[in-house]
């Protein structure tokens, strides 16, 4: 068994909707809604979901930026207490975030070195002299030269500043990288260097991964286990390569038919799935199953009660009241798309 580095369970984060008298709360957004979400030490966790799911609250929740409403974050089996300026601290040593514009990540006014020595200064580690062979250090590691340090950001190109905001988060030796989306605002050309630049320091460094992203084309080479984020909720998880070879969910499946597949003749014979209308409101989201107002399944349980996250196969769960019935029972083969079925799931 891999050792558990963080244990979300049941996770809320509401936003109020404030506009009553002396702006009382008038509505709650359910940005996150009860979620359960384990990284493991080493493990390349994706989140995944439409824009607006929920995703960036939720590693928000984790960093401690974002207090939740309920649920509980433990990491190294300690609890992460939100209000705590201490334990907030400490947390900030083992979780930096990488986020998607290294643009605005980055002071334009301090040098490529003063931006990521900031973290050591905030933190007291090492003198002047020792901070400044630090950032040399992590600027060989991320693929640019300790000479670099001097230089200001509008000096390097996108995919460079993106190395720069990992170095700054790679410079108090983290043991969790949250990337939220980090290669969304690179050039297309440039996106693969950046994934195999985290690959590689994963590897190197034995780091734990979430990374957040609405591309599943993405996650595809990146992740161990995937978890699929609709509306607050998680609707499948599970190791990346059953979840793309067998997606159960609906929503799952919807998502994948936009990846495009790596053999041309199966691309052809590829049928889209393009779901209809928007992500609801998570001001007011649907009583039953929050993925109802567009699933082609739909069944009138799917529109009163919310479904359970069940296991469908080992490690394998999705929340579905059609492909995963709550008796447990895998869903049956007539509703499971097998993978290579040149329909919906083909092998990816
Ligand atoms: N500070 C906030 N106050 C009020 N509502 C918020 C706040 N932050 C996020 N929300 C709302 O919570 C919901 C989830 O937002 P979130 O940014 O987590 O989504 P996301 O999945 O990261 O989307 P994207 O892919 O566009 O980054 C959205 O409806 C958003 O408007
Ligand atoms: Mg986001």
């Amino acid at each position: 068994m891999s050792e558990t580095l963080l244990a979300m369970r049941n996770l809320k984060v509401h936003f109020p909707i404030r506009g009553g008298l002396f702006g009382r709360p008038v509505g709650w957004i359910r940005a996150v809604d009860g979620v359960d979400l384990d990284i493991a030490v080493g493990q390349s966790v994706a989140l995944v979901g439409e824009s607006g799911c929920g995703k960036s609250t939720l590693g928000a929740a984790i960093l401690g930026m974002q207090r939740p409403t309920s649920g509980t974050i433990s990491f190294e089996g300690k609890p992460i207490f939100h209000g705590e300026a201490e334990s907030l601290r400490a947390l900030s040593r083992d979780v930096q975030i990488v986020f998607q514009d290294p643009v605005s990540a980055l002071n334009p006014k301090l040098t490529v070195g003063e931006s990521i020595a900031e973290p050591l200064a905030i933190h007291g580690v090492g003198n002047a002299k020792q901070r400044k062979q630090r950032v040399g250090e992590l600027l060989k590691l991320v693929g640019l030269q300790p000479g670099h340090a001097a230089r200001r950001p509008n000096a390097f190109s996108g995919g460079q500043r993106q190395r720069i905001v990992i170095a700054r988060a790679l410079a108090l030796n983290p043991k969790l990288l949250i990337l939220d989306e980090p290669v969304s605002a690179l050039d297309v050309s440039i996106r693969s260097q950046i994934l195999n630049l985290l690959l590689d320091l994963q590897q190197r460094l034995h780091l734990s991964y979430l990374f957040i992203s609405h591309d599943l084309s993405v996650v595809r080479h990146f992740a161990d286990r995937v978890f699929v984020m609709y509306l607050g909720h998680i609707a499948e998880t599970g190791k990346a390569g059953d979840v793309f070879a067998t997606p159960i969910h609906p929503y799952t499946e919807a998502l994948l038919s936009a990846v495009p597949l790596p053999d041309p003749a199966a691309q052809r014979n590829r049928r889209r799935i393009v779901l209809k209308g928007d992500l609801p409101s998570p001001s007011n989201p649907p009583k039953g199953c929050a993925f109802v107002t567009r699933c082609p399944l739909a069944q009138p349980i799917c529109r009163e009660v919310p479904p359970p996250l069940v296991a469908v196969s080992d490690d394998h769960q999705a929340a579905c009241h059609v492909r995963a019935p709550q008796s447990g029972i895998a869903a049956s083969s007539a509703q499971v798309i097998p993978a290579g079925s040149g329909k919906h799931g083909e092998p990816i």
